[in-house]
């Protein structure tokens, strides 16, 4: 900060003694959004679930085409893994190792979840992190 009003001061000089004009620039950082509230994160991921289509073979608490998200989540708990990541392609499953059903998630992970923000996922991520605590709402 203070180098750069060291910077204005010297270029201002500058340009009183060439009398030139000189320009300075400044630069802005990206607009800084706060960071969502746990409450807002959970509604938030609870619309995308919908949204973006996992419910259709997730559901809470009953296998569906995929495993529940309640069983996701104790697995995922208890091994301490990261939904973010696997849904990022980061990470390998470990709920449900079936081939066949390993490749279903797979395309989503190569289709259609790349289009999901980084904020979404997590957003996402902690919506199925408190299902359970929702359930007993
Ligand atoms: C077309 C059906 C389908 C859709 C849509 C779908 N999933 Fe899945 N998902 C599966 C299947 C099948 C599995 C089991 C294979 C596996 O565990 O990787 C799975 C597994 C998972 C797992 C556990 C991965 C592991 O470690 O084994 C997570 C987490 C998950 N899905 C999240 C999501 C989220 C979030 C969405 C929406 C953005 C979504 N899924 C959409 C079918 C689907």
């Amino acid at each position: 900060m203070r180098l750069s009003i060291l910077l204005v001061v010297i270029l201002a000089l500058n340009s009183c003694i060439t009398g030139e004009k000189t320009e300075v620039v400044v630069e802005k950082g990206d607009t800084v959004r706060g960071e969502l509230s746990l409450d807002s994160k959970i509604f938030l991921g609870n619309r995308l679930f919908s949204e973006k289509t996992c419910i259709t073979c997730h559901d809470i608490d009953k296998n569906k085409i995929g495993p529940s998200v309640i069983d996701i989540m104790n697995i995922y708990k208890d091994k301490n893994g990261s939904i973010v990541s696997f849904l990022k392609g980061k990470s390998e499953p470990i709920v449900d190792t079936t081939a066949s059903n390993v490749a279903i998630m797979q395309d989503n992970i190569d289709g259609f979840l790349k289009e999901i923000s980084d904020e979404e996922l997590d957003a996402i991520a902690t919506y199925m992190m408190h299902v359970t605590e929702l359930k007993k709402l």
